[in-house]
């Protein structure tokens, strides 16, 4: 994720890029740039760090253009750095694009552009687009940048600039928001709403295969591929906070919105073509080293460590070797069983834990392989593991994790059905289901977005209590913990997650009379079990609202409250199930009146032991 703005009129540029780019922080600030048109070239300004580093470098200048772009990074592909920040040029210095998304195919179309002698600057996946740019343009830019998207696959919203067409921006999305401003006289284009905001209400939201040519007297949209578009305006009639979330009241809910999106962007490359085989190219074990894997270990904190103990399970089940699991804090204390035929597997959505650290740098002492999951390109955990796999899931905000939390059990589902494929302990159906499954999920993951009044009237139960149960068996048990903590950290309301054949062991004695408890049950074949447990559960009195696939509504008659997802296979229903578990925490802190994106006591990255 990253955030986009241009602008293009009689006024200077510069001025309402940085104004714009300042609205966009939440969507990344390792880095920024802008590429502006001054004096028949382009002169681009950008660096590694925060917003206001690139304002004070461009506080001494005296730029006048009334053309140009800027960018603030999230890092993909390439650490922040000077090099890497946005925006890119081409050989001849005559384009600069700036560009938020992820190029798929990078690898193979720069190899082809180095061999044609092009110069490349930068790490970045990004700085291909441009060099295509150039090669195609024949003096037509619209025209390039059409022939240009052809090439290119992947994820994108994309704004050029040339020298060789002053007055005029060029921008192209694919699975990645851009938004035109219309003004009087001048128009803009933005990743997102509130960079335009203080001009004009009057936007056009540009549709994938749409692109647009922004010029200071008016817009033209079309499809990539030349066909004229007649856009409707979109009036803009949120405020001006609420436009910095999406139109969502706070960063969390926005965030748990994003989580379609998140999990497409986290699958991306990591499926072959031909949809049968997952590709971790990013982890350097060779096909032997897995297939003799005797075992692993995986350490975490808080949600990524719930994240990992639905890894562990799904290492488990389909890969047939033991998985350790610890909290970091206990993991570093604990002489633990790690070495080089013992890979250590760290997951952070920060990267910058102290005890998640702490544990990667035990386990590399030991002599064992790690592969880091974390969502920070540049982060601690991304420079010190051996391999890192990432979570494209965007700057989480919020305090609470949701979105990396999705993204991190994509990124665990991937590694077992890739270390199973290797080992040969998954069947290739099984392996073609679960390939085609995480291929439906975001589609799914958005119709459960869709439940959301049905969430709330829960939570509205919910928060007039002082306790709750979460009560589920195998996936649905570490999902329960999931649930519990979230609902813990941003409501207050205490909460306890327990397997629910557990309960007869001792708490059952807490469920009273009323007593909310949500029952997980996506796991079907465990389906009758759970049901009994809600039975034990609903004899004392405990108020039930269950969670299950739209195939286990017999479930239905032993519920006070049903909430039914989409049918997925069970070893992927985590991903959904969490869903209504983040917005019955939402919405039931919403109703205490609770600080949502700043939960007490609570800070996003927690880098002291
Ligand atoms: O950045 P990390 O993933 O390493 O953070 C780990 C935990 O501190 C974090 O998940 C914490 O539990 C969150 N508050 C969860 O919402």
């Amino acid at each position: 994720m990253c955030g986009i703005v241009g602008y293009v009129g009689p006024n200077k540029a510069v001025p309402f890029i940085m104004e714009g780019l300042a609205k966009l922080e939440y969507r990344g600030y390792d880095s920024a740039g802008v590429a502006v048109l001054e004096n028949g070239s382009i002169e681009i300004r950008k660096t590694e760090g925060r917003l206001k580093k690139l304002a004070d470098i461009l506080e001494h200048e005296t730029l006048g253009a009334t053309t140009g772009i800027g960018h603030t990074r999230w890092a993909t592909h390439g650490r922040p750095s000077n090099r890497n920040a946005h925006p890119h040029s081409d050989c001849t210095g005559n384009f600069a694009l700036v560009h938020n998304g992820i190029i798929e195919n990078f690898t193979s179309i720069k190899e082809g552009l180095l061999e044609r002698g092009h110069k490349f600057t930068s790490e970045t996946d990004t700085e291909v687009v441009v060099h295509l740019i150039e090669e195609f343009y024949k003096g037509d830019l619209v025209r390039a940048v059409q022939d240009t998207v052809a090439e290119v696959r992947g994820s994108y919203a994309l704004v050029v600039v040339s020298c060789l067409h002053p007055d005029m921006i060029v921008c192209a999305r694919k699975d990645s928001p851009l938004v035109i401003g219309l003004g009087e006289g001048e128009n803009y284009v933005a990743s997102d709403i509130p960079a335009v905001l203080r001009h004009t209400r009057r936007t056009y939201v540009l549709e994938d295969g749409e692109m647009a040519v922004l010029r200071s007297g008016g817009v033209d949209v079309m499809t990539t591929t030349g066909r004229p578009v007649s856009k409707n305006v979109f009036n803009v009639t949120w405020d001006p906070v609420q436009a910095e979330r999406g139109g969502y009241p706070h960063f969390m809910l926005t965030e748990i919105h994003e989580q379609p999106r998140a999990i497409r962007d986290t699958l991306r490359g990591r499926i072959s073509e031909d949809r049968t085989r997952v590709v971790l190219d990013e982890v350097h074990l060779t096909r032997d080293e897995l297939a003799g894997l005797r075992g692993l270990a995986i350490t975490a904190c808080g949600t990524a460590y719930h994240a990992g103990m639905v890894t562990k399970y799904l290492i488990e089940r389909l890969a047939r070797i033991p998985v350790e699991i610890d909290v970091a804090s206990e993991f570093r204390y604990k002489d633990p069983l790690v070495g080089p035929d013992w890979p250590l597997v760290v997951i952070s959505q920060s990267g910058e834990t102290a005890d998640t650290l702490a544990s990667l740098r035990e386990g590399k002492r030991r002599g064992a392989h790690v592969i880091g999951i974390t969502n920070v390109v540049g982060s601690s955990v991304a420079r010190e593991a051996s391999d890192v796999v990432y979570t494209w899931a965007g700057p989480e905000i919020a305090v609470a994790s949701t979105k990396a939390y999705v993204t991190q059990l994509v990124v665990g589902s991937l590694l077992a059905i890739w270390i199973a494929q290797a080992k040969g302990t998954i069947s290739q159906d099984l392996a073609h289901e679960l390939i085609s499954e995480l291929n439906e999920l975001p589609e799914k993951a958005q119709r459960v977005l869709e439940m959301e009044d049905e969430v709330k009237a829960v939570a509205k139960f919910v928060a007039e209590w002082d306790d709750a149960f979460f009560i589920g068996r195998g996936l649905d048990f570490m999902l329960c913990l999931e649930g519990q903590l979230k609902l813990k950290e941003i409501s207050y309301i205490h909460a306890e997650g327990y397997p629910a054949g557990e309960l007869k062991h001792g708490t059952l004695a807490l469920i009273t009379e009323g007593v909310p408890v949500i029952a997980l049950a996506t796991q079907l074949d465990l389906l009758d079990k759970t049901i009994s447990n809600i039975t034990e559960v609903k004899a004392r009195g405990g108020h039930v609202t269950g969670v299950t696939m739209e195939n286990g509504r017999e479930l239905e008659k032993h519920l006070d409250h049903i909430l039914c997802l989409p049918r997925t296979h069970q070893y992927l229903a985590p991903v959904l199930a969490v869903i209504p578990l983040q917005l019955l925490s939402y919405y039931a802190a919403i109703e205490r009146g609770a600080d949502v994106d700043k939960p007490r006591n609570l800070a996003k990255s927690v880098t002291v032991e």
